[in-house]
């Protein structure tokens, strides 16, 4: 897939894919996004019960997401276990270009940021004392953990780029991979999406979306 590297609106950087007609996060302001949808309503929403989280990230692309928990666990004395998979990685001239740019707010959170795209694939390391991180080369369609999560972020390409993400047997597989009282959030508010998760099980929120988007769901599984 071939990707051009944009600034969206906070300054942050993203890619664009031309052959998707899509984009790694809002051009609105990717940072931003990631922090208020994956960060705020997840992470943080799930660490004022919890001490510990246990994250699954679907698509790692840029690594966003990884670093902005990564910041948010060291800044609140979270212990964090970060699993990410990754189907399509980065190439090397992507991140070159990438690496130009920054979503770290911190130096730890830059030099976690650079370690996490060098560190090997399918190997989990201990990144800090309280924080793991591993990250998978594959098919998210074909990824059956032995553990369950605790937080889900649910950060696939839209429907019109990858129907098959939001179709229900995706869906169900993101509910089967989390535990009771565990939390799904993605930047995605179609009515089809939430309903396939109620079916599944899932209470859905419908909450104010980030800037650009009127809304964003948040699932809990209560059973
Ligand atoms: C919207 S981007 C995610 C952005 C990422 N979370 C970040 O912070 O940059 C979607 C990601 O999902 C990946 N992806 C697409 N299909 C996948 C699949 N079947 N399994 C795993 N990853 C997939 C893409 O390569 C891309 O990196």
């Amino acid at each position: 897939m071939e990707k051009k590297l944009i600034i969206t609106k906070d300054g942050s950087p993203s890619f664009e894919v031309g052959a998707l007609k899509e984009t790694y996060h809002s051009r609105h302001g990717a940072r931003t996004e990631s922090e208020f949808v994956y960060i705020q309503q997840g992470l943080a929403h799930w660490h004022r019960q919890q001490q510990q989280c246990r994250v699954f990230e679907l698509g790692f692309g840029t690594g966003c997401n990884a670093l902005l928990a990564y910041e948010y666990a060291q800044k609140h004395q979270l212990t964090l276990e970060y699993t990410t998979i990754e189907k399509y990685p980065l190439t090397e001239t992507d991140l070159e270009a990438l690496k130009q740019h920054t979503y770290a707010s911190t130096a730890t959170g830059q030099d976690f940021f650079q370690l996490a795209h060098a560190l090997p694939w399918n190997k989990k390391e201990t990144v800090s004392p309280s924080v793991h991180f591993e990250k998978i080369l594959g098919d998210y369609f074909e990824y059956s953990p032995k553990t369950r999560f605790d937080v889900v972020f649910y950060d696939a390409f839209g429907a019109h780029a990858q129907a098959d993400l939001w179709a229900p047997t995706a869906l169900e597989k993101a509910v089967e991979l989390m535990d009771t009282n565990a939390v799904w959030v993605s930047y995605c508010a179609k009515g089809s999406v939430r309903r396939a998760l109620q079916s599944f099980g899932l209470h859905v929120e419908r909450l104010p979306g980030p800037p650009g988007k009127r809304e964003m769901l948040r699932g809990t599984r209560v059973e």
